[in-house]
C-alpha cells in the first residue's frame, strides 16, 4: 500500500457502527414519512458505485469541478502564500482531484503533506492506489469521522492548512447543518488557513434530473443499495425488485431529493430489529437531499460562519463553483 500511515479511529461514543445502524434504521423507518440516512450509502459497494456515477457523463458534477481545479491549480499556491502545507481532504473520493491540487503546490516547490480522512478504509485504499509518489509530498490516510479525524490531524502538525471538501458534499446538509458544519470548521482551524468547498449551483432542472437518475442506472444502484446493506448487515428481508429509485426536483427547497418507493403495498422484516415495518403501495423513503446554491447563497454562508471569502472559481457553463475561503478570527 502507497500510504505513508493509515490512522484508523473507533466510533467516540463506543457504539459499534452495527449497532448505530440498527439505530437508525429503528428510526428512520418508523418515522412518517419514513427515511434513511445518507451515510448508509458509503459502504464497501456503495462507495464503488458511487465513483461510476461520478464518471458518468450525465453527472456533469465530477466533470465540471475537475475542469476547474486544473485551471486554478496553479494560482492556489499564490492566493495561499505558504513554503509547507497541509492539505486536509474531508471524503478521500478517487483521489484525483485531490492530486491536481496537489500537484498545483509541488510545481511551486512547496513542500506537502496530504492527510485524506475518510470512514471507508476501502475508499482510502482506492484514493491511495490513484496518488503519484513526489519527495516533498507524505501522505497520511486517517479513517475516521471527519471532525475526529480533523482533531487528529491538528494535534500532529503546525503547518498552515488548507481543508478540501470538493464535490459538493456540502450540499447533502440542509441549510441549517451545513452552518453547524461550518463553523465547527471554522473551530477547528486557525487565523489564516483556508478551506476550497464545492457547490454545485441551480440550473436547468432538466439537467439537475438527468445528474439522479443517469441513464445507465448507477443512481438507481446507489440508492437501492441501502436496502442490500439492510438485508445483509441487519438480516432484512427487503425484495429489491418491490422498490423503485425515484430523483426529483424541489424548486422551494432548491434541491435535488432522493427516495426508494415501495411500488406495492407490502410488509418487510428485519430480523436485528425482530420488527415488521409495513409499505403502502408507493410509499417513499426519503433517503437524501443535494442542495444547489446561488453566488449570493455561497456569500452569505461564508460571511455568516467566521470566513473571508478569497475567490469564487466557477465554469464556462456556470454550473459549479470552488469557493476559497479564509478564517477569520479575533485577536
Ligand atoms: C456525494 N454527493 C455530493 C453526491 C450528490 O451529488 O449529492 C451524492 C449523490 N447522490 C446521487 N448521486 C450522487
Amino acid at each position: 500500500m502507497y500510504l505513508a500511515k493509515t490512522i484508523i479511529q473507533k466510533n467516540v461514543e463506543g457504539n459499534s457502527h452495527k449497532e448505530q445502524l440498527a439505530i437508525d434504521v429503528l428510526t428512520g423507518l418508523c418515522a412518517m414519512p419514513k427515511n434513511l440516512p445518507a451515510k448508509y450509502f458509503y459502504d464497501d459497494t456503495g462507495s464503488e458505485v458511487f465513483q461510476q456515477i461520478t464518471k458518468h457523463e450525465d453527472y456533469y458534477l465530477t466533470s465540471t469541478e475537475f475542469q476547474i481545479l486544473n485551471r486554478i491549480k496553479d494560482q492556489l499556491p499564490e492566493e495561499i502564500g505558504a513554503q509547507e502545507i497541509d492539505i486536509i481532504e474531508l471524503g478521500a473520493g478517487d483521489g484525483h482531484k485531490s492530486q491536481l491540487i496537489i500537484d498545483g503546490f509541488l510545481n511551486a516547490n512547496c513542500k506537502v503533506n496530504f492527510y485524506p480522512i475518510d470512514i471507508s478504509e476501502k475508499a482510502m485504499l482506492m484514493l491511495s492506489e490513484n496518488m503519484t509518489p513526489h519527495p516533498n509530498l507524505t501522505i497520511n490516510g486517517v479513517v475516521a469521522e471527519y471532525f475526529d479525524g480533523l482533531r487528529t490531524v491538528r494535534n500532529q502538525s503546525k503547518n498552515r492548512q488548507l481543508v478540501l471538501f470538493l464535490g459538493s458534499n456540502i450540499g447533502n446538509f440542509d441549510r441549517v447543518q451545513n452552518q453547524g458544519f461550518l463553523r465547527r470548521l471554522w473551530m477547528s482551524l486557525n487565523a489564516s488557513d483556508n478551506v476550497l468547498l464545492g457547490f454545485d449551483l441551480k440550473k436547468d432542472v432538466g439537467v439537475l434530473t438527468a445528474a439522479y437518475n443517469d441513464s445507465s442506472g448507477h443512481t438507481r444502484e446507489f440508492n437501492l443499495n441501502i436496502l442490500r446493506r439492510i438485508n445483509a448487515e441487519l438480516g432484512g428481508n427487503f425484495n429489491i425488485d418491490k422498490f423503485k429509485h425515484f430523483g426529483v426536483y424541489n424548486p422551494v427547497l432548491g434541491a435535488m431529493e432522493s427516495y426508494v418507493l415501495s411500488t406495492e403495498e407490502q410488509e418487510v422484516y428485519v430480523a436485528e430489529l425482530q420488527r415488521t415495518f409495513h409499505f403502502e403501495s408507493y410509499e417513499p423513503i426519503h433517503l437524501e437531499y443535494s442542495f444547489k446554491f446561488t453566488q449570493g447563497d455561497i456569500e452569505f454562508l461564508c460571511q455568516q460562519t467566521g470566513f473571508e471569502m478569497i475567490e469564487q472559481y466557477s465554469d464556462e457553463k456556470n454550473y459549479f463553483v470552488d469557493s476559497l475561503w479564509k478564517v477569520v478570527k479575533e485577536k
